[in-house]
């Protein structure tokens, strides 16, 4: 049954209502996205249940939230559907069928809040079509198992990460249907809340650092010696900079390097400060500075020695970045929240494009979760202060234009069902 005339099954005879399920407007603005774009969204890729099933939000006559209890079917899911740029609304799908033997259905207990979900929304990119379901990181309890799944069981406690162009991997629904590989247990002693912030900025930082930038995974155990060239050699040190060393992303990936016995230096405000210190970076406070003064103080900690760098703030401080970077020595830059076109990039240093999708796309790539998840249940990684909103969906929109006013200091916004 396809998904328009599943919504128009579930319509049969129920009144259209005004409810708390209405279509919220999304004021406009500029965007800065994860490395990518609004033609993201016309790619040549097929969506995984594709195209021809869709109707437009029109036709498909999405449902309010309070018609639930009317809707005819035993086990409904739940979604906020994007129902066209800019405009959410609530609907009841039908509960997933697996489209091979290799995937998993999650129902929800957690999801994490990123800027690309309202950003998404805003600008109509990483939407394939109306309408969508969005929201990138989830945890919760097992639903189902296909066949060919070994390593998950109905019932197990889990988190995962997801790639946009699957509708029913979106993790702002009560049921989310994702490939096994990606699928990962609870650290120990990790809660559903916290484990819903590792699927995007959690492997993200782990992916730039140990994939992108080559940084090698730490030692197996707090006691182990650091690798014999990261001390004692004062004078040849190598230094990794994070500007935006405040963000959620940021202070994971601080705390990873910090494993790895990299310098660190971070650039956060006088209110992040303390918690970047805190997790093993020199920082340098950004508050009434310009760019052109923070380079300065970057140079005069490192000198020419910044080899790798991750931008999480944007165009201006991505070109500030490549300014820092070594003139002399091979350099890695990670742009993750975007980078102007018109910056000239020496020929020493590699900018490398970091996309999340190879999560899913690679099953290979698990490794690094698992690294992840072991770093987090062995208590060497802590998860970032959470903000957690009760209410499950209904508040997914209310937290969304929180995080959208920029005041989150640090912490993570958590959807909890
Ligand atoms: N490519 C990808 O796959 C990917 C994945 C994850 C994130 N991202 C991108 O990375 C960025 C950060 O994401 P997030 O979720 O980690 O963010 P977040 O935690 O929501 O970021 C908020 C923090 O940004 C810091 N900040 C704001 N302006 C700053 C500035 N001018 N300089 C330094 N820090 C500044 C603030 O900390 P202070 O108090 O220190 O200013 C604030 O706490 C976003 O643009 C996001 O889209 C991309």
């Amino acid at each position: 049954m396809s998904f328009s005339s599943i919504f128009r099954c579930l319509l049969c005879n129920i009144p259209k209502k005004e409810s708390r399920g209405e279509k919220v407007p999304i004021p406009s603005g500029q965007y800065e996205i994860e490395g990518k774009n609004p033609a993201d969204s016309t790619d040549s890729q097929e969506s995984i249940d594709s195209a021809s099933q869709f109707t437009s939000p029109d036709e498909s006559n999405i449902t309010t939230g309070e018609n639930i209890a009317e809707i005819p079917i035993e086990k409904s899911n739940r979604a906020l559907i994007v129902a066209a740029k800019g405009a959410y609304s609530f609907a009841d799908l039908p509960f997933p069928t697996l489209a091979h033997e290799h995937e998993v259905v999650i129902s929800n207990r957690a999801t994490g809040l990123n800027p690309i979900d309202y950003k998404s929304v805003d600008y109509n990119f990483c939407l394939p079509e109306f309408p969508w379901v969005t929201g990138r990181e989830m945890a919760g309890v097992v639903e189902m198992v296909g066949a060919g799944v070994r390593d998950v069981k109905v019932g197990d406690h889990v988190w995962t990460s997801t790639y946009y162009r699957d509708r029913r991997a979106g993790c702002f629904q009560q049921y989310i249907t994702v490939p096994a590989h990606t699928v990962l247990p609870l650290p120990p002693s990790t809660s559903f809340t916290s484990a819903a912030s590792l699927g995007v900025a959690g492997l993200t930082a782990a992916m730039t650092l140990w994939h992108w930038l080559e940084v090698p995974f730490p030692p197996p155990s707090a006691n182990s010696p650091p690798p014999a060239n990261s001390e004692n050699q004062e004078q040849e040190q190598e230094f990794l900079l994070i500007w935006g060393g405040g963000t959620v992303t940021g202070q994971y990936a601080l705390q990873l390097a910090a494993l790895s016995h990299l310098h660190i230096i971070a650039i956060t405000s006088s209110h992040t400060a303390p918690l970047a210190r805190s997790l093993g970076a020199v920082v340098i406070e950004r508050d009434n500075k310009t760019n052109t003064q923070i380079i300065s103080e970057i140079k005069s900690i490192a000198g020419d020695n910044i080899t790798r760098a991750i931008d999480l703030v944007g165009p201006k401080t991505a070109s500030a970045c490549l300014q820092v970077l070594s003139k002399n020595q091979r350099a890695l830059f990670a742009p993750l929240a975007m980078m102007g076109t018109e910056d000239e990039v020496p020929g020493n240093v590699q900018v490398v494009t970091v996309e999340m999708k190879r999560f899913v796309l690679d099953a290979e790539n698990r490794a690094y979760a698992l690294e992840l998840n072991r770093l987090v249940g062995q208590g060497r990684v802590q998860v970032p202060g959470i903000e957690a909103v009760e209410g499950g969906l209904e508040n997914v929109v209310l937290g969304l234009e929180r995080l959208k006013k920029g005041e989150m200091g640090g912490r993570k916004m958590v959807v909890v069902f």
